[in-house]
């Protein structure tokens, strides 16, 4: 079953935002399978978003990623990648479709309260930067489906 890492960002933390996002995701049938409030280190956001380290905003990400606590998830489920962005929309919330959590949240291109892996590759090295193999339930039994 396919995982990916999300992550509500420090504003989304400090807006109170956590429960809201965790449930449009429990909504949608994914299953959680770890978890945790956490503040990066300097050396896991670099590494983070080494994709980016040539940008002129990769400071600007660094600094604003580790400026307070975070809440990293690891959810399951079937197309759980592709599906979570475009549950979070468009990076830039001028782009953002309303419905969808930047369009509903997002500031600014910094400030977009969430973050989710872009491919299966970049999930499972996200994954591993910041969960260790016995902080995720990978032996439960699946979580029941919302029927509506
Ligand atoms: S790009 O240039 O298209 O590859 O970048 P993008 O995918 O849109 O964004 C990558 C991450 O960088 C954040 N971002 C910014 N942070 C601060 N300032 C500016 N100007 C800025 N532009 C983009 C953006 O929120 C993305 O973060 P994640 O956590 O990956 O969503």
């Amino acid at each position: 079953m396919e995982k990916t890492f999300l992550m509500v960002k420090p504003d989304g933390v400090q807006r109170h935002l956590i429960g809201r996002l965790v449930q449009r995701f429990e909504d949608r049938g994914f299953e959680l399978i770890g978890a945790k409030m956490f503040r990066m280190t300097k050396e896991q956001a670099e590494y983070h978003y080494a994709e980016h380290k040539e940008k002129p905003f990769f400071g600007e990400l660094v600094d604003f990623i580790i400026s307070g606590p975070v809440f990293g998830m690891v959810w399951q489920g079937e197309n759980v990648v592709a599906l979570s962005r475009v549950m979070m929309g468009k990076t830039n919330p001028l782009e953002a479709t309303p419905g969808t959590i930047r369009g509903d949240f997002a500031v600014d291109k910094g400030s977009n309260v969430i973050h989710g892996s872009d491919s299966a590759q970049s999930a499972e090295r996200e994954i591993a930067n910041f969960f260790r193999p016995d902080e995720l339930m990978l032996q439960e039994p699946p979580a029941l489906r919302v029927v509506q």
